[in-house]
């Protein structure tokens, strides 16, 4: 099938990389001319495993192209995908703006029956919206439909989670939208969830909020294992091996972070209070996850009392393994805490100093772990890096001033490290 693809950020490069994988012409769109030169010569914005293949591979065959040109790509596909960015507002509302333009510009080249599908995570109704819009621009004149396709990517493993969802949730209106989409994902071997467009857009929400939830009930229960001297990861295997449960997103520590969760629980509150709803349980979602930052720096003060004039050395800043990405990261807040209380930080992350760099311009960045290690007051560990789980322990300890460790992700075994002499703090173990 013909197909374009508005938006080259995460979610736009990998859903048009992996259609065009999967043997359709894609047309990736995005207004920023120095972005659409660099990846048509197969240079990539982002840091996603396996995405620079993919895409160099599919731009060699001739599958693949890139364009800031929106109307030649809508003359050019059958289906146009929009993925453009949905950042919050201040007061947890999501701004629209760039979907609302994007659809007006499609609208604008319309040349005849297209299907649009919406595929950023939106408030709910936003499909409605854009029904609005292009019915507005066009003036009734252009036979469209607007579709949902909500994305359940994950950064870092998105090329893996794209071609093996565990569902695929097509919200249509029309037969016509449905065959289309059906047709689309045909070779797919998972179920198809056909549904309204209102009710696949809220699949996505509660989908995410629910997964949230999980990690900051684990989180509250990490609290309770502190207190009563339990272990939580023994506490979520237990729980995990309930089916009705499920072991994933159970992973106590320093609390989620990213580009989707804290964005999307605010927006998905924020809509349920514009609906009626006081969605309470939610809020306390977010508190909790809050929380965890300050159990981090508080376990840091229990353990060296003081932390004006130390210098921690903070292990991993990207929100989560095999990302670059800093967006709300737990690094961000931790840092500017200890900056606040005078420690001096030190920072080392495989793949994210630069980007945190940028933020925090004052922490200084260290070539490897063990060079972080050198002369620091503590570590204290924020990102689950595969690489952190197998460092040479004996020989950070000889580095460290002092031999704590902070271990924000649980990734070390407690009594290995107490064994070593080193004073060690996970969370909830
Ligand atoms: C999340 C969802 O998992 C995707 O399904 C969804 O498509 C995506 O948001 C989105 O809305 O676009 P992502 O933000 O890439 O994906 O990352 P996750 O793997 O879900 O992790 C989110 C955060 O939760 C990370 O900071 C991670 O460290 C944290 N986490 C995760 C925990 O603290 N504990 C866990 O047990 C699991």
């Amino acid at each position: 099938m013909r197909l374009s693809v508005i938006g080259a950020g995460y979610v736009g490069l990998v859903t048009a990389a992996c259609f065009a994988e999967l043997g359709h012409t894609v047309i990736g769109v995005d207004q920023v001319e120095e972005k659409i030169r660099d990846l048509n010569e197969g240079r990539v914005p982002i840091f996603e495993p396996g995405l620079d293949e993919v895409i160099a591979s599919n731009l060699r065959a001739g599958r693949l192209t890139f364009t800031s040109d929106t109307a030649r790509a809508v003359r050019d596909s059958d289906i146009v995908f929009i993925s453009v960015g949905t950042p919050a507002k201040g007061n947890g509302e999501t701004d629209l703006t760039a979907v609302v333009s994007v659809a007006e510009a499609v609208a604008e080249a319309l040349p005849g029956y297209r299907l649009i599908v919406e595929k950023s995570t939106v408030p709910i109704r936003t499909g409605e919206r854009i029904k609005q819009v292009i019915a507005l621009v066009t003036r009734g004149t252009s036979a469209f439909d607007v579709a949902c396709n909500p994305e359940f990517l994950r950064e870092g493993s998105a090329i893996q989670d794209f071609m093996h969802p565990d569902r695929i949730v097509l919200g249509v209106e029309s037969a016509r939208a449905e065959e289309l989409l059906r047709e689309l994902y045909k070779d797919f071997d998972c179920p198809v969830l056909v549904t309204d467009l209102t009710t696949a857009e809220l699949i996505k929400h509660a989908s995410n909020a629910f997964l949230a939830l999980k990690i900051s009930y684990i989180n509250a229960i990490a609290n309770i294992c502190d207190r009563a001297g339990a272990n939580v990861r023994l506490v979520a295997h237990g729980m995990g091996l309930d089916r009705r449960i499920g072991r994933a997103f159970l992973d106590a520590g320093v609390g989620y972070g990213g580009s989707c969760f804290p964005k999307d629980l605010a927006a998905f509150i924020r809509i349920a209070e514009e609906l009626g709803y006081d969605f309470r349980l939610l809020r306390e979602v977010e508190q909790i996850n809050a929380a965890q930052r300050e159990l981090v720096i508080k376990k840091l003060r229990d353990t060296i009392w003081v932390l004006s004039g130390r210098t921690i050395g903070v292990l991993g800043v990207a929100f989560k393994p095999n990302t670059d990405d800093i967006r709300h990261s737990p690094a961000l807040d931790v840092t500017r805490r200890l900056l606040q209380e005078g420690a001096t930080v030190k920072a080392y992350d495989p793949a994210a100093l630069r980007n945190f760099s940028r933020e925090i311009p004052e922490v200084a960045t260290c070539a490897d772990p063990y060079a972080l290690a050198q002369d620091a007051d503590a570590l204290v560990v924020l990102t689950a890096w595969d690489e952190f789980r197998s460092l040479d322990l004996a020989r950070i300890k000889r580095l460290l001033r002092r031999p704590v460790v902070i271990d924000g992700r649980n990734i070390y075994e407690p009594a290995q490290l107490q064994a070593m002499g080193f004073v060690y703090r996970g969370i909830g173990q």
